[in-house]
């Protein structure tokens, strides 16, 4: 496996290269939720690369920067694990400059639900992710439904900036326990894991009610709300697959979101009905 740290020699490395190529943006970390992101690119691609980039303008003042986990040699061993053909590996500096140009989320998807709580995030994630791809050019992308709005935007970049990657979206993966994986789960004392899984359990509820035919967005959400309490909970919102909130689960069109924080830990999680 080849490790590159500046955007040059990645480029460099990969002007000739004829194979398809599969990329899977991480910021490190990396987790079972990962490799099944590098397990769907290796079955689809015959050239795989993986970045490892901390992504500083995603971050709001005040956020987890600076206690985000940092576990650079175990992960370079899972890539090499996984037949990661090529890691990209840069510094702050070979990503940003002074007086950057950058992109804006759009003003109504990307500034709901997440974006409400943390209002320039979605700028970030979009500018880097442009960046990445653009020093990639990978034939397909691979992202987690478990951020669901993060898939749906870049997704939407996609289309609506005419990029010629295609956006593979893969399934969450989850403890046994149902907690879903995330790199801040290590933030979590025994007894907050516990109180975690309140969130899994409120899906399983809600997706409980819409099998019984119960499809109200309203009864569904209030469930749920039971379910979490006393979890600190940003949102809990039913939308569908454009990221509107609707007031009936349509199954096959919908997603039930939650963002809870436990301690000082906030969680995503989501079920794709
Ligand atoms: O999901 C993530 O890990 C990050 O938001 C991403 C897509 C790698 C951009 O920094």
């Amino acid at each position: 496996m080849k490790i590159i740290s500046t955007p040059l020699e990645l480029k460099e490395q990969l002007k000739d290269e004829k194979r398809s190529i599969g990329f899977v943006p991480t910021m490190g970390a990396l987790h079972e939720g990962h490799i099944a992101l590098i397990k769907k690119a290796k079955e689809q691609n015959e050239f795989v690369v993986v970045s490892i980039f901390l992504n500083p303008t995603q971050f709001l003042k005040g956020e987890d920067l600076d206690k985000y986990p940092k576990k650079d040699e175990a992960d370079k061993k899972i890539c090499k694990l996984c037949g990661v053909d090529l890691l990209f590996f840069p510094q702050a500096n070979d990503i940003y400059g002074s007086d950057e140009v950058s992109l804006l989320a759009p003003k109504v998807r990307g500034y709901v639900l997440e974006g409400e709580s943390r209002p320039s995030h979605f700028n970030g994630v979009l500018t880097v992710v442009m960046k990445l791809l653009n020093i990639v050019s990978p034939k397909r992308a691979y992202f987690g439904k478990k951020d669901a709005q993060q898939l749906n935007l870049i997704s939407l970049m996609v289309k609506q900036l005419f990029m010629n990657v295609e956006i593979v979206a893969v399934d969450t993966v989850r403890e046994k326990d149902g907690l879903a994986l995330s790199s801040r789960n290590v933030y979590l004392s025994a007894s907050q894991r516990q109180e975690a899984l309140k969130i899994p359990t409120s899906l399983r509820s809600a997706t409980a009610m819409v099998m019984k035919g119960l499809l109200d967005s309203e009864l569904i959400i209030a469930n749920m709300r039971e379910i979490l309490y006393p979890l600190d909970i940003s949102y809990v919102a039913i939308v569908n697959r454009e990221f509107t909130q609707v007031d009936k689960v349509e199954i096959g069109n919908s997603i039930i979101l939650v963002e809870a924080s436990v301690g000082d830990t906030r969680l995503l999680d989501n079920i794709w009905l």
